[in-house]
């Protein structure tokens, strides 16, 4: 028996975290797991509604921490998570992702001799100014398995000097979430309430701090979409950095000017996949969404200069464009005028539906070859590591 726990943070972190939570309690007899929810994310609309539709269990263990600086933040949950960790004594313990959650959590168990599995490692964006990129990186130097969504991560692991024995190339188990629950989100009413048709409209996202903290980037951005909503109406659910944002940056005046420009609050993981899977167009700069788009065939445009996320762009419909408006309005334009022909669309390798299962084969095999597996290797690795 495998005692496991699997944390989640962030909105990104529910969607990938609940197949596994699922798979494993499937596998009752060999797992247990637990949930721990770090509390960076706890507006409604960013957390609770995501255990509503993802149908996963209440978190076992809550840390409740909030917003604050990274500093703050990433400290903050450390010292909430270690005690859970000594508590508990798990053989493992699931990170996923690239949120500050990810790598407190994994800093946690590393120096206290508990295995962390990495899911989503290895991808990079080669931007260093991106809070992501650093939680990426340092993640994956100190986790025991890194579980990669698809071959371009194994490659920039193997490249950063990480042996190959540590890496398993697993697929991507967002699209685990999003092949299960779309048939469900087909029955939300939020187009409807909304007033949208079908392949009427675009939807937008954004939230990079690059994009929404920088009045210049911003206001780029929002002559861009000033100019795409003349064509078609924009549904835009807000992310609270981004509503705060708008409203710091004086720029409130110039969003509601925008005619058909839809600004409404995030929606829940139903909602927004009925949207996005009846959308035209998309425009973002989420990490996640450039991948649903290129399993949804949707063509999207990312509205950042790079992506850890290659694939999309090189296997499905995503376009990068940064943030100049003339090269979003045209990227835009060229996917209106160009929809993706269906029979051209091209999935990634083991974005199937079935990563979870995958994650506990190797959590298992990796479990078979470390010596001393078991409850009293775990306690023993602790109580090594507690300094009183
Ligand atoms: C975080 C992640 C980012 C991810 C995004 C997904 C880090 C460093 N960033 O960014 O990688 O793409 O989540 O959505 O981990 N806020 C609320 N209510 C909430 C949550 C946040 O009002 O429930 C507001 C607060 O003002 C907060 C701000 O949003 O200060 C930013 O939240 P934070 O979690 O620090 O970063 P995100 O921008 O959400
Ligand atoms: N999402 C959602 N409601 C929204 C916006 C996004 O359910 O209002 C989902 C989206 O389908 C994807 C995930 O949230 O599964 C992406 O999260 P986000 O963009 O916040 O983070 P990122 O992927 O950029 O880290």
């Amino acid at each position: 028996m495998l005692k496991v726990i699997n944390v989640a943070g962030a909105r990104p972190n529910f969607m990938k975290v609940a197949p596994i939570v699922a798979a494993m309690k499937r596998r009752h007899a060999e797992f247990q797991p637990l949930l721990v929810h770090t509390g960076q994310h706890y507006d409604e609309a960013m957390s609770e509604a995501f255990f509503r539709d993802l149908e996963m269990p209440a978190p076992d263990v809550y840390l409740g921490i909030g917003s604050a600086s990274h500093a703050e933040q990433t400290a903050a949950i450390m010292q909430a998570f270690e005690p859970v960790v000594v508590k508990e004594k798990p053989d493992w313990v699931i990170v996923v992702g690239d949120v500050n959650s990810t790598l407190a959590c994994a800093l946690v168990c590393v120096k206290l001799g508990i295995k962390v599995a990495h899911v989503e490692a290895g991808l990079r964006s080669r931007d260093r100014t991106m809070p992501e990129e650093i939680n990426r990186l340092l993640t994956d130097q100190i986790a025991d398995l890194l579980l990669t969504p698809s071959e371009d991560a194994d490659a920039n692991l193997r490249g950063e000097g990480i042996p190959a024995e540590r890496i398993r190339f697993v697929g991507n188990v967002m699209i685990d979430s999003l092949l299960s629950q779309l048939p469900r989100a087909q029955q939300s009413s939020a187009r409807a309430n909304l007033g949208l048709v079908d392949k009427e409209y675009a939807v937008l996202t954004l939230h990079r701090p690059s994009n929404v903290d920088d009045p210049t980037a911003f206001v780029r951005v929002i002559e861009a979409l000033s100019e795409i909503a003349r064509r078609l109406p924009i549904v835009f659910p807000a992310h609270p950095r981004t509503r705060k944002m708008i409203d710091e940056l004086g720029l409130t005046a110039r969003v509601e000017k925008i005619k058909g420009l839809l600004v409404i609050d995030p929606v829940g993981y139903l909602d927004f996949l009925q949207l996005l899977s009846g959308a035209r167009l998309v425009l973002t700069d989420s990490g996640g969404i450039q991948e649903e788009t290129t399993v949804l065939g949707i063509p999207c445009v990312t509205l950042r200069e790079n992506t850890e996320r290659p694939i999309t762009v090189e296997m499905g419909t995503n376009t990068l464009a940064g943030t100049d408006p003339g090269n979003i309005v045209a990227a835009a334009f060229r996917g209106l005028n160009n929809p993706p022909n269906a029979s051209a669309l091209r999935i990634p390798p083991l974005w199937d539906g079935h990563t979870a299962d995958r994650i506990l084969e190797a959590l298992v095999a990796k479990s078979e070859v470390s010596t001393g597996s078991g409850s009293d290797r775990v306690a023993s690795s602790i109580s090594s590591r507690l300094v009183r």
